[in-house]
């Protein structure tokens, strides 16, 4: 797709964020834009921009785990802007983050209700309009660079986030012969407020969380996504992967290399000598590229956190250093959980 204007987007969690970043850069290549967001305030605020600048934009409040709502949203986009959108960016998700044994069913139902379940759930409701709508039109899902490697204490967010990515090539496969292209953007660091997530949007239901979750240790993550990509830029990224009809976009000079680092792991984990190696392999100094690589990704100087093999950088913006505060840690009363046992790469 490389004709915007005059065309219909649709995306989840365009209020904030990427997904702010995606209406902005779509609205003013023309697009009649939808922004269906879980967060009043921040669809009042994203509204108060649109409104300011003339755009054609309009707000819906959803979310995404819920399937009658997608139903009635995608009712609402064919009233107002009179089709079925051309441009589908699932892009709504949410992170929370702690040891996986310490892990409830809570945890996972709302993280990989969200940033998975709502990716199914935005293909199987648009994906049938818009192939009776005929033409060339596009779906994009913000993945993440979590879809790359997990961590111990990201379980629920990169499983969710493989998943979808996975998810994304089957749609990519199957949706070519109909003249719809699919792409998947996989940043790492982005100025976000989805540090506000895990106390701010997660359902009363979901609330049982087995990791330390407080002001102070998302206070520390918004410190980290201080340094992230701008969302405008991410947005350049996606409207330029979407152009060039590319199944992944990881938005950095060097993405490519980045993947072939990331998934070469997988050739040592499938024998005995190959784990001998691996463990031999990480016991090694950070090299230069992996420095140059993580730093590109995360928006800092990764040098001291990568020897000291931690995500957290070592001033953190003014922060806290991680120990004083719990960041991806357990809640406390969880006795099975010992902190010592950390995975050692
Ligand atoms: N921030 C990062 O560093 C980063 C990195 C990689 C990928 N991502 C992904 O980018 C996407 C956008 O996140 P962001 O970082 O811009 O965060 P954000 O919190 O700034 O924006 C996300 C928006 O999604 C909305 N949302 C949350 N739950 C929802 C639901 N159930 N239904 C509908 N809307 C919902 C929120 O209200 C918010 O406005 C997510 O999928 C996230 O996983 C973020």
């Amino acid at each position: 797709m490389k004709d915007f204007a005059g065309k219909i987007a649709f995306i989840t969690g365009g209020a904030s964020g990427a997904g702010f970043g995606y209406a902005q850069i779509f609205s003013e290549a023309g697009m009649k834009v939808v922004i269906a967001d879980y967060r009043q305030d921040h669809l009042d605020e994203a509204m108060a921009y649109f409104k300011e600048k003339g755009a054609p934009v309009h707000a819906i409040q959803l979310d995404v785990t819920d399937r009658d709502g997608y139903a009635k949203a995608a009712d609402e986009t064919e009233k107002v802007f009179g089709g079925t959108p051309d441009l589908l960016i699932l892009n709504a998700g949410v992170n929370v983050f702690g040891p996986a044994e310490a892990s409830t069913y809570a945890d996972y139902d709302w993280v990989v209700g969200v940033c998975f379940g709502g990716v199914v759930n935005g293909l199987v409701t648009f994906v049938p309009r818009m192939i009776k709508a005929g033409g060339q039109r596009h779906i994009a899902a913000t993945v993440s660079w979590g879809a790359f490697g997990s961590g111990s204490t990201t379980a629920p967010y990169s499983a969710a986030k493989a998943g979808v990515l996975n998810l994304m090539e089957s749609y990519w496969q199957a949706l070519k012969p109909y003249g719809i292209g699919v792409t998947a953007i996989c940043p790492a660091n982005i100025r976000s407020r989805i540090y506000e997530a895990a106390l701010k949007n997660r359902p009363d239901e979901f609330k049982d969380t087995g990791y330390n979750v407080s002001e102070d240790t998302q206070k520390l993550l918004a410190g980290i996504h201080a340094h992230g990509m701008d969302p405008r830029v991410l947005a350049d990224w996606l409207k330029k992967g979407i152009e060039n009809e590319q199944f992944l976009v990881i938005p950095y000079n060097h993405g490519p290399r980045m993947a072939e680092i990331a998934m070469e792991r997988f050739k040592y984990y499938a024998s005995p000598e190959g784990m001998r190696a691996w463990e031999e392999k990480q016991k090694q100094p950070p090299t230069e590229e992996d420095i140059m690589l993580n730093s590109e990704r995360e928006g800092f100087d990764m040098s001291e956190s990568l020897k000291q093999r931690s995500y957290i950088p070592k001033t953190g913006n003014g922060q806290p250093p991680k120990d004083t505060i719990g960041f991806g840690k357990a809640r406390a009363d969880l006795d099975w959980v010992d902190p010592n046992k950390k995975f050692e790469k």
